[in-house]
């Protein structure tokens, strides 16, 4: 075949035999959600999945492996995200075809089947190929030069920047060497390649880096320091989308057919076509944005307002507000979905079968944004009002609109430049590096479990699970670590089962003669047990090497936890039967005393299909049905018909658990031997977790007696209180709730009833001024009693009159004015009065002309204040 007709889908295909035909084992790509590392945001090189066996933990022995590994780029140390779009060839999501030696091969074979596969698999125009050394590897300069015959100005050294790979801040890392392409006559810029600034490695995308091998021989711990992995390894990443642009002679990653597809219906749909300039920017944003989001979601990421989720969101919104300018005013990235699993579903089947949740997820989720969207803009506008005459926008309020309505700094670029204003870029980095700090605070507060540092290690062996079989086991330890007064432990031979798949790990002790340890949890990281605990007798050292241990799980928390588990697995079933097949799980979480099942479903549950999903697993508990585990072949399992879970990675080997033919899934926990033993199943919740995917709780056997009991506890309590059966027991507190507002009601018009006999009595011995009935009074009621009084007396007020009242309680005074509508047209009106006797008294206050109030503390001049009051009248109607 001639390589430049090759197709993407032949490419990958074409990579992997190659590597195969080498001795290398096919792994399948690692979801994009990592499972088991807290120090990575989201895969970003095919290595990832392998960091554990880097660090020293082979436990199946592979040594060759090679993949084509779905990548995100967009946070932590490799972050490409505002390239993304202007130019031609970088990503949010990639794919990084790669070929792995765990301590096999080296060097020499790297180097030499790189060169192969280049020029005589896919030949590659040597002329045009250029490599890279770290600065003091003459052993890699050498054999380039044996093996490519390239002079040696074109085999280049470059010092750390370059050449040297490191995951993240920490982890396995070494110096590295690339191969980089001259795509010349396609190029924008002449410049020689030896030039430092348009050269290789320069800003020119004439000269581009096509594949990496990173000689891994040191682990970076958190000190800083370099520390010598026990073996040497080759991990290497090629960039998929730039090969197949050199392959098929195009002049942009999105040239290929791996986006052309998919910028082809942008165009179509969009009316606006597709322009490989920056117009055209729009296009590929959308076009890269749906792939990372798509994948992301099916791998089990959902958008949300913390961590990855609030990532996913950003890059959503990027997209869509590039949608936005296509003239895109409903979602659009959705609609986009099909095409996109049209395009890599062979290679990535994830893609296809889950693509009616996804386009579903983002549908859900653009609606959202394109709400917030028109508020974002308002602000934008306000933000550019307040500028005055200055022409450039602050970075903190590029950052809020950033932070607050997902605004990429691009994009309020580009709408400042519409307004022949600018962006201050250096200040929205400030921000922006502020808000990074803050998040990368709250990260290294998890654990990293998989750091290879502060081990004491006696032995190499790998541990052997026994915990389907045995509740505990004689053992010894392996090697452990201590950090914080916490124990991590790894045993030759273990009963304990480790936190996955949403069960909860055993808790147990671990026993020897002179040591005794509480194990409170067990987690997986790669394929090691690690077993966490705290010492409760003696001390652990390296004489412990040949000590025996006891390992035992807690039987009875393991039988709870086997009954949730089961349970679980049950209510998926029901779930699917009841609301049909489009339900997945997307997440769970079983412990002993209860389970939380998430799943994909658009609303609430009814109580009428609780009900029926709460029937469908109590029948089948009822049926006594026994619970089958097989270990199959993937493919004969999921022929067979089980479930295969979200963003999980399955082995070619893999356990399906069956109960009948009611509930068939794959799934390495432990479970009860017969559904009979799960007891009564019981659900305490149903909720929504985000746009699209709903919650279950639900107790079993013990823990549903102890729900049934308790509740039943309360009604039993409720029955002697209310003096009745469980059946009047609502109507008794319906009709208490009736009786407590009749009485509310009553003791309402007691109190105005009062207030207008009390104003009766305080509206007597009028003085008569201009033919105004003045009424002034002293009083001392309760705050509460002196409010109810000036209802009373604004009710009982006539035409002609005015009330003057002065209350005291405790060391406060209160004035307050009435009057009524006749009085205030000849000019008395309680706002004025009072405020004018408030200033005698020393106080305070105002109000309307009918009814105001003030406060005083100085009580001695109150009485200052009472006998202004007919002067005061006389004053104002004379007037
Ligand atoms: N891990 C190396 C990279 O990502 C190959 O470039």
């Amino acid at each position: 075949m001639s390589a430049n007709k090759m197709t993407s889908a032949q490419i990958r295909d074409s990579f992997i035999h190659f590597f195969e035909s080498k001795g290398h084992t096919f792994v399948r790509s690692a979801p994009v959600v990592p499972q088991d590392d807290p120090t990575l945001m989201f895969i970003n090189a095919g290595m990832n999945q392998f960091k554990a066996i880097f660090l020293g933990d082979n436990p199946k022995g592979l040594k060759r492996a090679c993949n084509s590994q779905k990548c995100i780029r967009v946070s932590g140390k490799h972050n490409d995200l505002d390239e993304v779009g202007r130019d031609t060839y970088h990503h949010t999501f990639f794919e990084m075809l790669g070929n792995w030696s765990f301590g096999d091969y080296y060097k020499e074979e790297a180097i030499t089947w790189a060169w192969e596969l280049l020029t005589e698999v896919w030949h590659l125009d040597k002329n045009r190929l250029f490599v890279s050394v770290f600065k003091d590897d003459d052993e890699a300069a050498a054999i380039w030069s044996r093996v490519s015959g390239l002079p040696d100005n074109r085999i280049m050294r470059f010092d750390e920047d370059s050449n040297f790979w490191e995951m993240g801040d920490t982890g396995p890392c070494g110096p590295c060497s690339e191969i980089h392409y001259d795509r010349g006559d396609i190029a924008t810029q002449e410049a020689t390649f030896a030039d430092p600034v348009l050269g290789v490695n320069g800003t020119n995308d004439r000269y581009i880096e096509i594949w990496n091998n990173v000689f891994m021989q040191y682990e970076r711990i958190s000190t800083g320091e370099l520390v010598p992995l026990k073996a040497k390894n080759v991990d290497t990443g090629m960039g998929f989308e730039r090969v197949c642009a050199i392959l098929q002679g195009v002049k942009s990653n999105y040239d290929t057919d791996v986006f052309s597809p998919i910028i082809q219906k942008i165009a179509e749909w969009s009316g606006v076509p597709y322009d490989q300039g920056p117009d055209g920017t729009p296009h590929r944003v959308i076009a890269d944005h749906l792939r990372s989001i798509s994948f992301a979601i099916a791998d089990g990421a959902l958008p949300s307002n913390e961590g990855r989720g609030y990532v996913l969101r950003r890059i959503l919104r990027r997209a869509s507000r590039f949608a936005r300018l296509l003239g895109q005013t409903e979602p659009f990235i959705s609609r986009l979905v099909p095409v996109l699993a049209q395009t890599v579903g062979d290679a990535f089947p994830e893609i296809k079968e889950r693509q009616a949740f996804v386009a579903e997820v983002i549908h859900a989720e653009e609606d959202r944004f394109i709400r917030t969207l028109d508020a974002g803009l308002d602000r934008f506008d306000k933000i550019v009002a307040e500028l005055g005459s200055a022409k450039i926008i602050p970075g903190d309020r590029v950052f809020a609109l950033y932070d607050t309505y997902g605004f990429p700094p691009d994009l309020t670029r580009l709408l400042a430049e519409e307004k022949g204003l600018s962006t201050d870029e250096a200040g929205f980095e400030k921000s922006m590096q502020e808000q990074k700090s803050r998040a990368r605070a709250a990260q290294k507060q998890s654990v990293n479990t998989m750091a290879s540092e502060g081990w004491t290690t006696f032995s190499e062996v790998s541990t052997r699970f026994v915990g389907y079989d045995l509740p505990s086991c004689e053992t010894k330890i392996t090697r452990y670590r201590e950090d914080k007064g916490v124990l991590s432990i790894v045993l030759e031979t273990t009963p304990f089962y480790a936190e996955m798949g949403g069960q909860v790990g055993d808790k147990g002790t671990l026993v020897s003669k002179q040591i005794e340890i509480q194990i409170f949890d067990v987690i997986k990281v790669n394929d090691t047990i690690i077993h966490r605990g705290k010492i409760s007798k003696g001390t652990l050292d390296e004489s412990s090497m040949s000590a025996v241990f006891s390992a035992s799980v807690n039987e009875e928390l393991r039988l709870h936890l086997r009954r949730n588990h089961s349970a679980t697995h049950l209510l998926h079933g029901a779930l699917r039967q009841v609301l049909g097949d489009h339900v997945v799980q997307h997440g769970s979480r079983v412990a002993p005393e209860d389970l939380r099942f998430d799943f994909s479903h658009f609303s609430a549950l009814t109580p009428e299909q609780l009900i029926q999903v709460e029937n469908l697993v109590n029948e089948q508990v009822m049926q006594c049905l026994p619970v089958c585990t097989e270990l199959m072949k993937l493919e004969d399992a999921k022929a067979s018909g089980a479930i295969a879970l979200f963003g999980e990675k399955y082995e070619e080997d893999v356990r399906m658990v069956s109960m009948s033919s009611f509930s068939k899934e794959l799934c390495g926990g432990l479970h009860v031997s017969n559904s009979g033993q799960i007891g009564l199943f019981k659900i305490t919740s149903e909720s929504s977790v985000s746009a699209g995917v709903r919650r279950i709780e639900a107790v079993t056997g013990m823990g549903s007696l102890e729900l049934l009991r308790q509740d039943s506890l309360v009604l039993s309590s409720l029955r002697d209180k209310l003096r009745c059966k469980n059946e009047m027991i609502v109507g008794r507190i319906d009709a208490a709730f009736e009786s407590a507002k009749e009485l509310e009601k009553n003791l309402q018009s007691a109190k105005l009833e009062l207030s207008m006999a009390a104003a009766q009595e305080i509206l007597t011995d009028a003085t008569l001024i201009e033919g105004v009935s003045v009424f002034a009074k002293e009083l001392q009621f309760e705050e509460e009693k002196f409010k109810n009084l000036l209802d009373g007396v604004q009710a009982k007020l006539d035409e002609s009159s005015v009330a003057f009242l002065f209350n005291r309680v405790g060391d406060s005074g209160s004035i307050a004015v009435v009057a009524s509508k006749g009085v205030q047209q000849k000019g008395l009106k309680a706002g004025d009065l009072v405020k004018q006797l408030a200033e005698l008294a020393g106080g305070k206050g105002g109000g309307r002309p009918d009814r105001a109030q003030a406060g005083t503390r100085e009580l001695d001049k109150m009485a200052t204040a009472v006998s202004a009051v007919h002067d005061l009248v006389k004053e104002k109607l004379t007037k």
